[in-house]
């Protein structure tokens, strides 16, 4: 990643916090975008105590007027746009009947519809040859129970990136999704606390554990390198074996 530029969305803690990272440590130049200012502080702090590139910034990838600036100050510290990892999210949990329109179309509104801003105003800005990747889910792929809109918008997100990547092809761009498993992160930890979902998820998981952030980052950051030149619109699960 030497040399490239690029973004990464809710780099303030969890996978994206370990993409970025992991980024930079590739020396890549990177602007860690995340709605909590401070977190996405703290990621550029560590980037830059490694003797990485890093500039933070917020945005709130559910509004199209702060995803729109945080990617024309993107390119204009940088140069230009190498790749962009679309990571920002949010879980929901509770059975459909239970759910309201407004929790639904909330956590549509972040996970699906802000996948389409970001890569709405990333498109026209990435250079040939470029990247993207978008943090769908196993719950993009199939059923998580107990979680219809999050798995209605990762659903989305996964179709977006197909149709993206075919659409954009011919431009030299590639688009594809990253579909974690359970990943040990603090948004993951606070959605399964006070629950057993932690334990049942270790025992139904073919490699007995759930994964790191850096692992699910991983996959993120090979697909946007030029190792991965001639993959895309794939959904690339990153999950112990649990899809098998
Ligand atoms: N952890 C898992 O088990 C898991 C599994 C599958 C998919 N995912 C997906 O991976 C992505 C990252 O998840 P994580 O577990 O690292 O989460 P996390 O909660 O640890 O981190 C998410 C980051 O996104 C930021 N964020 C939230 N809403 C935002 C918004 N509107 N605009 C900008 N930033 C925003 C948060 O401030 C936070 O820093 C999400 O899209 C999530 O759905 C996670």
């Amino acid at each position: 990643m030497a040399g490239k530029r690029g973004l990464v969305t809710g780099a303030g803690s969890g996978i994206g916090r370990a993409a970025a990272v992991e980024f930079a440590r590739q020396g890549a130049s990177v602007a860690v975008l995340d709605i909590d200012e401070d977190a996405a502080a703290e990621t550029a702090a560590v980037i830059e105590k490694a003797g990485g590139r890093a500039v933070a910034a917020t945005v709130d990838i559910a509004d199209e007027e702060s995803v729109r600036a945080a990617v024309e100050r993107t390119v204009a510290a940088y140069g230009g746009l190498d790749f962009a990892v679309n990571n920002a999210g949010m879980s929901s949990r509770g059975l459909l009947d239970r759910t309201t329109l407004d929790e639904f179309e909330r956590v549509v509104r972040v996970n699906l519809a802000g996948t389409f801003l970001c890569l709405k105003h990333e498109l026209p800005v990435l250079e040939r040859g470029g990247a993207i990747v978008n943090v769908a889910s196993n719950g993009g792929l199939a059923a998580i129970p107990n979680a219809p809109a999050y798995v209605a918008a990762k659903h989305g997100v996964v179709g977006l990136t197909k149709v993206a990547a075919v659409d954009y092809a011919p431009r030299g761009i590639r688009v594809n999704a990253v579909c974690p498993g359970p990943t040990r992160t603090p948004g993951f930890e606070k959605w399964a606390a006070g629950t057993d979902i932690i334990a049942v998820q270790e025992a139904i998981t073919p490699l007995g554990r759930l994964a790191t952030p850096e692992e699910a980052a991983a996959a993120a950051v090979w697909l946007c390198s030029d190792a991965a030149s001639f993959v895309t619109g794939i959904a690339l699960s990153v999950d112990g074996g649990r899809r098998a």
